[in-house]
């Protein structure tokens, strides 16, 4: 009698851990579907395909990481494309981008701006190139305003060893009333192969 008793008592407690913790765990994904859901999400970048050790790429390093956070999120993608578009040829690229660089040149870019009062989470996306952001991102953040409490700003590069170099700290002058988040970076050799990565930060992000 004291054996049955004893094992109704286990089974009663461990229907009881099943029931709070299955309450727990659905809390915690109506929280994190809440997060994401009230986020109004864009996601910008700038990427191209020609690859810096003169492979073509199907996919741009930086569009790759784009489409991850597009797909956990569910955000909206904006791609800047300059009106003139960089040369193939690494070189070439290379010498325009500094001189861009040193002379603090803003680019045209093709098409309109998007209507960024629709969103208030923005992610911006971009190679690093000499540690910061080609001069075209930079036109991109001229023309749009985020510079507002109501906007949170988050960075994510493809690199070849400068991380996201001056990049947290550009948009942090950019749009200094906006919100910041912890950036994302990946060497753009390791893009096609990111996506845990990425879905690991938007989960520490709350998406
Ligand atoms: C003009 C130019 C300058 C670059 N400068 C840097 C740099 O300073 N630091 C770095 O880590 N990578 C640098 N890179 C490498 C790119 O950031 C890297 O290849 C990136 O993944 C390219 O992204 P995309 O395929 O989206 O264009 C540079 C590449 C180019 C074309």
């Amino acid at each position: 009698m004291k054996k049955v008793s004893r094992k109704w008592i286990a089974l009663i407690a461990v229907v009881v851990l099943a029931i709070v913790g299955g309450v727990i765990i659905n809390n915690h994904r109506q929280v994190s579907a809440a997060n994401s859901k009230g986020k109004r999400t864009l996601i910008v970048y700038f990427s191209r395909t020609q690859g810096i050790y003169g492979r073509n790429l199907r996919i741009g390093n930086t569009k790759r990481i784009a489409d991850d956070i597009q797909k956990k999120t569910g955000g909206t993608e904006f791609e800047i494309r300059p009106q003139k578009d960089y040369p193939s040829d690494y070189d070439q690229t290379a010498r325009l981008a500094d001189q861009e660089r040193r002379e603090g040149a803003r680019p045209a870019i093709k098409g309109p701006m998007p209507d960024v009062s629709k969103y208030d989470t923005i992610f911006i996306g971009s190679p690093v190139w000499y540690n910061t952001y080609p001069m075209v991102v930079r036109t991109f953040m001229d023309r749009v305003n985020l510079n507002s409490s109501s906007k949170t700003v988050i960075p994510f590069t493809t690199n070849e060893g400068s991380g996201l170099g001056e990049t947290p700290d550009v948009l942090k002058s950019q749009y200094p009333n906006a919100k910041t988040r912890q950036g994302f970076t990946v060497r753009g050799t390791q893009a096609a192969h990111a996506r845990n990565q990425v879905n690991r930060w938007l989960d520490r992000l709350g998406y």
